[in-house]
């Protein structure tokens, strides 16, 4: 079969919750519905990501946007440089319906409108707000033709073909925080050119720090309740169990009775979450494997039993 699609076959692609990759004039995005968390996770599973990292969401308008997230005044007037290269981190309106691990758990969300008509096109004819990182496998550069596309992936992922990408350079992200403006990621739009059109500073995030990048730091994702991994709960404690597993007395969530790791996955920031508003100080976790999805899995569940 080609490899290339056009837009209603690729956006009906996306509506099943299959991924589709797509030109923006940044670099191509390996896009899916970013309200199906089943659709999200091929995105890790097919990238080879180890990690869940929050993705950036990419829809057609602002009036789409505004569905998704909080758009202070500040926020709408970054917004002039839609559709553009700029990404913008902005609290998640409740409700939104996007997939949690499409926004890796946080109460944050990364938007942005891409300036190539056929990434809003495409986003438009899906209905959907489409999450796409870059569309390369984790680790190989960042595609700018259609055809790098298909030769990372061997073939197996389906691409609109929109021709080269004019920046090669993914999007700029600003945290937008109250009256202040934070540049989480240098990219295609330059700072100077945002502080020249909003009148304002823009600074930088200091490095390393949990703000510039909220995947990466390790005990970011850290529940209140301590974590104790690779073990059984004791009285008093709360449980997140994998697989078979005898009842508890307490606090307790399966991530998968039957051990399926996309299940697991697709649950396990809400149960994290759920576990952690029981009250329980501590939450015992069951062994995960580390084959496929579980590698991300037992990556995010260090990274909240990490010491801080
Ligand atoms: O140019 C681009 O932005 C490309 C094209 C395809 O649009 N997309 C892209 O997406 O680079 P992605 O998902 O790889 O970028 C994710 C970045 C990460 O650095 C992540 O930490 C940050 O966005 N991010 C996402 N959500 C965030 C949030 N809630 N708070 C802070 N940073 C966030
Ligand atoms: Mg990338």
């Amino acid at each position: 079969m080609s490899a290339f699609l056009d837009i209603a076959a690729a956006a009906a692609l996306l509506r099943e919750g299959k991924l589709c990759a797509f030109p923006t004039e940044t670099v191509y995005g390996l896009g899916a519905d970013a309200t199906n968390a089943d659709a999200v996770l091929s995105i890790y599973e097919t990238k080879g990501r180890p990690r869940f990292n929050p993705l950036i969401v990419h829809v057609a308008d602002l009036e789409m946007a505004k569905t998704l997230a909080e758009f202070p005044p500040l926020a709408e007037r970054l917004a002039e440089f839609w559709p553009g290269p700029l990404t913008l981190v902005l609290p998640a309106r409740p409700g939104n319906g996007l997939a949690d691990v499409a926004t890796a758990g946080l109460d944050s969300v990364a938007i942005r409108v891409p300036n190539h008509p056929l990434a809003l096109e495409l986003i438009r004819a899906a209905g959907r707000p489409l999450a796409a990182p870059s569309a390369n496998p984790s680790g190989r550069l960042s595609p700018t033709t259609a055809e790098q596309v298909v030769s990372g992936f061997e073939g197996r992922v389906p691409v609109v073909n929109g021709g080269p990408c004019t920046s090669g350079l993914e999007s700029t992200i600003i945290r937008v925080d109250g009256n202040r403006l934070i540049q989480l990621r240098a990219g295609a739009l330059a700072r100077s050119e945002i502080e020249a059109v909003i009148g304002q500073t823009v600074e930088l995030a200091p490095k390393d720090s949990a703000i510039a990048a909220p995947g990466m730091l390790l005990s970011h994702y850290a529940p209140r309740a301590a974590v104790r991994l690779n073990t059984v709960p004791q009285a008093g404690e709360a449980w997140l169990a994998f697989g078979a597993s005898p009842s508890w007395d307490g606090p307790m969530r399966n991530l998968s009775p039957s051990g399926d790791l996309r299940e697991a996955a697709r649950n396990l920031f809400s149960m994290l979450h759920e576990l952690d508003a029981s009250g329980a100080s501590l939450i015992a976790v069951t062994p995960i494997p580390m084959d496929g999805l579980g590698e991300a899995i037992n990556d995010r569940l260090e990274r909240a039993a990490a010491p801080r």
